[in-house]
């Protein structure tokens, strides 16, 4: 039985698009996906998932204020509804509460842009310049309370080359995160969790 795939965007959802298209082209892929959520009606990856045939749900969290918890209740609600096994966070620019993590503990993946647990949280790409690093990339890990902080899953690796800007990385990087995800889903869905690396 094929586990059921909800990912969860907040904008064009490139890394969205590049799991659909991978589960969609190979009908023995270990998991479908069922749902795009987003928490942004603006979001752009809305109208590629509803182009790919993929429901697609929004849970706006401005009216909910500085309630996460129940913004996190109605994510939930839809996620459920939708028979989500693995959450896939794909640009999900929201910090949460520890019960979001917690409740799909072991089940829920993100990607970043750097070679966790280097550079963490916002604009890691520019992070990684700064630094005088040779080398980023990106990682794919298991969701846990602390950000950007649970166990690494995927990662793949790009160099960083004499006078890069952030828009020349990031656009490497990016290439490879639309590798990575899909091959790091097809074998954590298939209940392997060891450590990929590209
Ligand atoms: C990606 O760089 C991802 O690693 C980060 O947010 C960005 C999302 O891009 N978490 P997209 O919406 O998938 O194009």
């Amino acid at each position: 039985m094929k586990k059921k795939v909800a990912i969860i965007i907040s904008g064009g959802g490139s890394n969205m698009v590049s799991l659909v298209k991978a589960m969609q082209a190979d009908a023995d892929f270990p998991a479908e996906p069922v749902l795009v959520l987003s928490n942004k009606p603006e979001a752009g990856g809305l109208a590629k998932a509803e182009a790919l045939g993929v429901k697609t749900v929004v849970v706006d969290h401005r009216p909910f204020g500085k309630d996460r918890e129940a913004f996190e209740a109605e994510m939930n609600k839809e996620l459920e509804a939708a028979g989500a096994d693995i959450i896939c966070l794909a640009g999900f620019m929201r910090i949460t509460t520890p019960s979001f993590p917690e409740k799909w503990d072991g089940r829920m993946l993100n990607i970043h842009p750097s070679l966790l647990p280097k550079f963490k949280g916002l604009h890691p790409q520019q992070q990684a310049l700064d630094a005088g690093e040779a080398e980023s990339g990106c990682s794919v890990h298991v969701v846990t309370p602390e950000l950007d902080a649970g166990p690494v899953v995927g990662q793949a690796v790009v160099p960083i080359l004499e006078g890069d800007t952030v828009d020349e990385l990031s656009a490497r990087i990016m290439a490879k995160e639309h590798q990575l995800y899909p091959a790091v889903l097809r074998r954590f869905a298939a209940g392997d969790t060891s450590r990929i690396e590209m």
